[in-house]
């Protein structure tokens, strides 16, 4: 039998990941909204696509939970995105209450699924999701390093005029100003980028990512980006439906590792099947530590402003 992954938002992050999931045949797909007729029309016509495409999963598009029922991944798009002048963390009233909502629906039907969650703010929205479940913390993963670190990588590729592909990044942290891109750690085909680019440049390329978001935000003008992060989706999907175990930044509990305390913040793990299989812990030096730290105080900020909505 085929994975079943639902995607609860169908919206432009939703849709685009389910033409992602489907283009790669992960598996079945449900796409669902609380608007009548678009989860259906955007199904429809993306299931039209397959014999052009070269994919033959299902695709359904729906209102109602049930049609969600025993899914091995659901993932949380829905809510509204930021316009020019917000920040994330703006939209954490309106978001929380919907995604305390749709958790709440989504565990009554698919209760040993994984869930990711996209919706911002990130890591206020992951911490609502895994309180409203109850689910084991190793089945709860936000999506944003991905995306952040596929930023990094691509202007670095830029710069250096080379494939992408080739370059590694780290992004840790939560998921806005205070993230913690780690350009120690960047590799071209395994040489630190360190030493291909000056610190000056390294400077530029880091605050670029930091601001990825934004500036998309500022040209699109009416909501945020969906290629890159449904293609992020896409990727944790394919290594937790194939067991792939890829190392992946991802929003995730942690504990003792990294000192966290117990909060979700951005980290690399190993996802597998089973979910979260590892948190890789990295050696950070001061600096790097001491950015993470003040990034852990902003999650823990956004934690205690999205309580009030629980
Ligand atoms: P969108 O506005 O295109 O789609 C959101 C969809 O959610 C809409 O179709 C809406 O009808 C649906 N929705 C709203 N309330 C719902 C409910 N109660 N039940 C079911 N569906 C509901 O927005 P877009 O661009 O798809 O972004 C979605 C969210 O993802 C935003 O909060 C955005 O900030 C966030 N995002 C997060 C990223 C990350 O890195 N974690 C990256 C990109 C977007
Ligand atoms: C981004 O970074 C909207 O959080 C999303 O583009």
């Amino acid at each position: 039998m085929r994975p079943k992954i639902s995607i609860i938002g169908a919206g432009n992050v939703g849709a685009t990941a389910a033409h992602w999931i489907a283009s790669r045949n992960l598996g079945d797909i449900v796409l669902l909204d609380i608007l009548e007729g678009i989860p259906q029309g955007k199904a429809m016509d993306l299931l039209h696509a397959g014999p052009l495409a070269g994919f033959d999963v299902s695709i359904l598009g729906t209102n109602e939970y049930a049609d969600t029922k025993n899914s091995d991944i659901v993932v949380v798009t829905s809510g509204i995105p930021r316009k020019p002048g917000m920040s994330r963390d703006d939209l954490i009233a309106t978001n929380a209450k919907i995604v305390k909502e749709v958790t709440e629906k989504v565990v009554k039907y698919s209760p040993q699924g994984i869930l990711i969650i996209v919706t911002n703010p990130l890591d206020a929205m992951v911490h609502v999701a895994a309180t409203v479940s109850g689910f084991p913390k190793h089945r709860v993963i936000g999506m944003a390093g991905i995306l952040d670190a596929t930023r990094f990588r691509t202007g670095i590729a830029q710069e250096l005029h080379v494939s992408g592909k080739d370059v590694d990044a780290f992004v840790l942290g939560s998921h806005g100003d205070a993230m913690v891109p780690l350009p120690r750690l960047c590799t071209l085909n395994g040489k630190p980028i360190t030493r291909l680019l000056t610190p000056e440049k390294i400077h530029a390329l880091v605050e670029r990512t930091r601001k990825g978001g934004e500036e998309i935000v500022n040209l699109l003008k009416t909501g945020s980006a969906y290629y890159a992060p449904a293609a992020a989706i896409m990727d944790m999907v394919d290594s937790i439906v194939n067991d792939k175990k890829k190392t992946l930044c991802c929003t995730v509990y942690c504990g003792k590792e990294y000192n966290v305390g117990g909060f979700f913040i951005g980290v690399p793990v190993k996802l597998g099947k089973k979910g979260v299989e590892e948190i890789i812990e990295l050696q950070l030096t001061t600096e790097e530590h001491d950015a993470f730290q003040k990034s852990l105080e902003h999650v823990k900020s956004l934690v205690n402003a999205a309580d009030n909505f629980l």
